[in-house]
């Protein structure tokens, strides 16, 4: 029986990713740009069976306590079995996780998840990858996963293949989030369907795609510059972007809730009085508020009718818990 823990942080994409080039690969139409969080851990634990006998057992996962069915079960089943192929294993393997954001509501929760799961049960299955080949790996499971595998800020090169799709880290000016969240329920519809939704139907898909080529570069030379207001308008102006191609699918989809709409007006009317604060979203109702740490107590204040609100700054990569390295 061989057994790891490894603990892993959402990042929230300054530069959206939103569609996918390969869907089995998980290769995105774009590259994107993100912040790994301090806060908001996936913990997970993956414990490798000994017997390679029972070939048609089945993997186990509890996640929050409870034992997964359905699409969570699979789509953890499904990226174990890359594991094992990369591990030349058969082995079974149950899998405990705990998310302390809410799951699936738009928070992150696939990031963290599966970034934690690629080191936990790399580990478990006795390999040991590099940053680049784990970041590979996490993206078989949640696209976003290969950024949190990364420290502090990460770009994801899009990349025309396995091997040249992966996250690594980017020099960017210290920042804050403000986290509001609005509503923690699980989202009526999941960033995948979303996804697929949006490239089926959307008439602005192609100018989507074309788009968040340029404003990824435009945010890899703001970070590189150190210019915040720069940086602050590309995430805002993404975020929208990406909410406005999403809106535009048919059957249309819409994460924003009132209450988001308002905090993105909270952030404007901050930005008025001279405050740094620009607002992005992922694909659900919460809200993020990009800032300085020198005005992150006054935008948590300002934002605190539209919901619970945190400040996070940036945090590390995946890493295996200290029981897990002794
Ligand atoms: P989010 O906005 O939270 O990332 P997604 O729709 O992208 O929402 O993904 C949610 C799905 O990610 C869950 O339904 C589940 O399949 C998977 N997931 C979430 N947390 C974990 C975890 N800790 N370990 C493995 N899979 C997870
Ligand atoms: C809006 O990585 O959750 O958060 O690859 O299908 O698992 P899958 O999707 P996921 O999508 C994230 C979408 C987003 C933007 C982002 O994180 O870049
Ligand atoms: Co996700």
């Amino acid at each position: 029986m061989s057994t790891a823990t490894a603990r892993a942080h959402p990042n929230i994409a300054l530069v959206k990713y939103w569609g996918k080039a390969e869907e089995d690969l998980i290769l995105p139409v774009a590259g994107s740009m993100s912040m790994t969080l301090d806060a908001f851990a996936t913990t997970t634990t993956v414990t490798v069976r000994e017997s390679e006998e029972a070939t048609d057992a089945e993997d186990s996962f509890v996640l929050n306590g409870t034992p997964a069915t359905g699409t969570a079960l699979d789509r953890t089943t499904r990226f174990l079995d890359h594991v094992r192929e990369l591990a030349g294993s058969s082995a079974r393997a149950d899998v405990v996780s705990v998310n302390e954001a809410p799951t699936a509501a738009g928070l992150a929760s696939s990031a963290s998840g599966f970034a934690a799961l690629a080191l936990a049960a790399s580990r478990a299955y006795g390999l040991d990858l590099d940053q680049r080949s784990l970041s590979r790996l996490a993206r078989r499971g949640s696209g976003s996963a290969c950024r949190s595998v990364v420290d502090r800020y990460a770009v994801w090169n899009a990349g025309t293949d396995d091997a040249t799709s992966y996250a690594e880290p980017i020099d960017a000016p210290e920042m804050r989030l403000v986290i509001v969240t609005v509503d923690g329920a699980q989202k009526q519809v999941s960033s995948r369907e979303g996804m697929r939704r949006t490239a089926a139907t959307s008439p602005f898909y192609d100018a989507w795609i074309t788009s968040t080529a340029r404003t990824l570069e435009d945010m890899v030379a703001a970070c590189k510059a150190g210019d915040l207001t720069a940086i602050g308008e590309i995430t805002e102006s993404h975020a929208l972007r990406m909410h406005a191609v999403i809106a535009s699918a048919l059957p249309p989809v819409r994460y924003l809730a009132p209450a988001s709409v308002a905090a993105f007006d909270t952030a404007a009317a901050l930005r008025e009085q001279g405050t740094f604060a620009y607002a992005t979203a992922d694909a659900g109702p919460n809200v993020c508020v990009l800032t300085t740490p020198d005005a992150a107590e006054d935008v948590a204040a300002a934002l605190t009718p539209h919901g619970q609100v945190r400040i996070v700054g940036p945090g590390p990569g995946a890493h295996l818990t200290e029981e897990a390295a002794r």
